[in-house]
C-alpha cells in the first residue's frame, strides 16, 4: 500500500505551540482563577495552578527546549493581574519580567504571538463585577501599557482568547469564574468583549501601525445526531452559523442585530482584524430540542463516531479542513492558534497531529491563506476546571519535580517543522499508522 505524498507548507510558515499565562506560569495569586480554584469542587481533580509547570521561573530553559524541538513561533499570554495589580498601578517589575520573557523567545529565534486576555482577570476587576460591568476602559489601559512596552519585540497580537467561550463558561454554564448561569448575562458579556476587542484593535494600531492584530476564535464542526431528521439538520445548520460565525460577523460592531442576523448574511471582511486566530478541537452533534428555547432549541453532545480524547472530545481532523474552508470568504490570513488533544500518555497525539496538519494542508490547497499552526500546548499544564490531570502537552511535565520530557509527538512535530513538510515516512512513526492507512480526506465542496 502506498504512503501519502509529501506535503510541503508555505515558506515562512509559523510552527509552534500555544499557552496561557495562568495555565503555565504558576505564581498567579492575584487573579480571578486563583480565587476560583480555592473554592471546593471547582476543579475536578482538586489540583491548583501553582506551582503547576512553573514557567514563571523556567521560561529560559523552556524556550531553549522549544527551539530544539523545531518551534519558530510561540503563543503566550501576558497576565493582566501582574502588570496591573491594582487599579491605576502598573508594576514595573512585571513589565521587566515579560520583557525578558519576550527577549528570550527572540534569542531562540521564536516569533512571539501575544494574547492580551486569556480567561483570567485581575482580582480587582472581578471584585468590580467582572465583565458583567463595562471593563473596556481598564482593559484598554492595560493593552496600551503592554503594547507600548513591547512593540519592538512583538508583531502578532491576539486581543481576546475565545470571547464566546469565556462568556459561555463563566456566565452561562457557570463552570469558570465568576460562575453565573444566565444566558442574557452571557450575551451582554460577549458584546462587551467584542467592543473591547474593536477598541483594542484601534489602540494597538495607533501605537504600532505595522502590528498584526487578531482574535482567537473557537470553531467546531457540527453534524446532526446519528439518525437525525430534517429538523435536526436545520438546527445543525443554524447552530453552525451562530456558533462559528456570529462573533466574526459582529466583531466590528457587536449589536444584537449583527450577532443574530449577521450570521445569515454572506461573510464580509472585518475591519478590526488583520488575521483570524482559529482554535479548533472537535465536532459536536446537534439535535432539535423544542424544550430548550433558551439555547436556541438545540441540544449538543460530543461527536460519537470517532475516537475520543481524555476530555471526551471526538477526534475529527476533517473538521479542521471544514472550518478553515468556511473562513475563506472573510479574505483574511488565518493562524491556527490552538489545536490539540488531552490524554494521559502520547498514544493519540502523533496521528492526531499528522491528520490535522494534512487537513490544514488541504485547506491551503483549497485557497485558505493559513500562515501558521500553534499546537495546544507546549507543556502539560493547568487545564482550568479540569485541573492538572488533563495533559495536552507535546512535552511531559512532572508536576512534583518540574522535570520536562518531550513526548514522541514532540519529535514528530520537530521533524515536520524543520523540513516545513510532512514526509511519507512520518506516517510510519505515528503508531497506529503502521496498522491502518490514513483515511482519504474527502473535500466536502
Ligand atoms: C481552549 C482554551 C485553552 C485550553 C484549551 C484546551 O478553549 O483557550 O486555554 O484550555 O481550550
Amino acid at each position: 500500500m502506498s504512503l501519502p505524498q509529501r506535503l510541503a507548507f508555505p515558506e515562512g510558515f509559523l510552527w509552534g505551540a500555544a499557552t496561557a499565562a495562568h495555565q503555565i506560569e504558576g505564581h498567579n495569586f492575584a487573579n480571578s482563577w486563583w480565587d476560583w480554584e480555592a473554592q471546593p469542587g471547582r476543579i475536578k481533580d482538586g489540583s491548583r495552578s501553582h506551582p503547576g509547570a512553573d514557567q514563571f521561573t523556567r521560561y529560559g530553559d523552556d524556550f531553549a527546549l522549544l527551539r530544539s524541538l523545531g518551534h519558530n513561533a510561540h503563543r503566550l499570554s501576558i497576565e493582566w493581574s501582574r502588570v496591573v495589580p491594582a487599579p491605576g498601578i502598573v508594576d514595573p517589575a512585571a513589565l521587566e519580567h515579560y520583557r525578558r520573557v519576550l527577549e528570550s523567545l527572540r534569542e531562540n529565534g521564536i516569533e512571539p504571538v501575544v494574547t492580551l486576555h486569556h480567561f483570567s482577570n485581575p482580582r480587582w476587576i472581578e471584585q468590580r463585577g467582572s465583565w458583567r460591568a463595562d471593563q473596556t476602559g481598564q482593559f484598554l489601559t492595560f493593552v496600551e501599557t503592554v503594547v507600548s512596552a513591547y512593540r519592538d519585540l512583538v508583531r502578532f497580537w491576539i486581543t481576546i482568547n475565545e470571547p464566546a467561550v469565556y462568556a459561555n463558561l463563566g456566565f452561562v454554564e457557570g463552570i469558570h469564574p465568576p460562575g453565573d448561569r444566565n444566558v442574557r448575562t452571557g450575551i451582554a458579556v460577549l458584546r462587551r468583549l467584542l467592543t473591547a476587542h474593536a477598541r483594542a484593535y484601534e489602540a494597538i494600531h495607533t501605537i504600532q501601525p505595522e502590528a498584526q492584530v487578531g482574535v482567537a476564535h473557537n470553531m467546531a464542526a457540527f453534524t446532526p445526531w446519528p439518525g437525525g431528521g430534517p429538523a435536526d439538520r436545520l438546527m445543525t445548520w443554524i447552530h453552525e452559523r451562530v456558533l462559528n460565525h456570529a462573533v466574526l460577523a459582529a466583531i466590528d460592531k457587536p449589536t444584537l442585530a449583527r450577532l443574530a442576523a449577521g450570521t445569515l448574511l454572506p461573510p464580509h471582511r472585518p475591519m478590526t482584524l488583520d488575521f483570524i486566530g482559529l482554535n479548533y478541537y472537535t465536532r459536536s452533534e446537534v439535535r432539535f430540542a423544542p424544550e430548550r428555547p433558551g439555547v436556541l432549541f438545540a441540544e449538543h453532545r460530543p461527536g460519537s463516531r470517532g475516537k475520543r480524547s481524555l476530555f471526551g472530545w471526538e477526534i475529527y481532523p476533517r473538521g479542521l479542513y471544514q472550518v478553515l474552508r468556511s473562513l475563506r470568504p472573510y479574505r483574511l490570513p488565518v493562524i491556527v492558534s490552538e489545536n490539540g488533544v488531552a490524554e494521559e500518555g502520547d498514544e493519540l497525539r502523533p496521528r492526531f497531529l499528522l491528520e490535522h496538519l494534512r487537513a490544514l494542508h488541504a485547506a491551503i490547497d483549497a485557497g485558505v491563506d493559513v500562515r501558521g499552526y500553534l499546537h495546544w500546548t507546549a507543556f502539560d499544564n493547568f487545564e482550568w476546571a479540569e485541573g492538572l490531570r488533563m495533559r495536552f502537552g507535546l512535552v511531559h511535565v512532572d508536576f512534583e519535580t518540574g522535570e520536562r520530557v518531550p513526548k514522541p509527538s514532540a519529535w514528530l512535530f520537530e521533524r515536520i517543522a524543520r523540513r516545513n513538510a510532512i514526509e511519507p515516512e512520518d506516517w510510519l512513526s505515528a503508531r497506529s499508522a503502521r496498522r491502518e492507512h490514513p483515511a482519504p480526506l474527502v473535500h466536502p465542496d
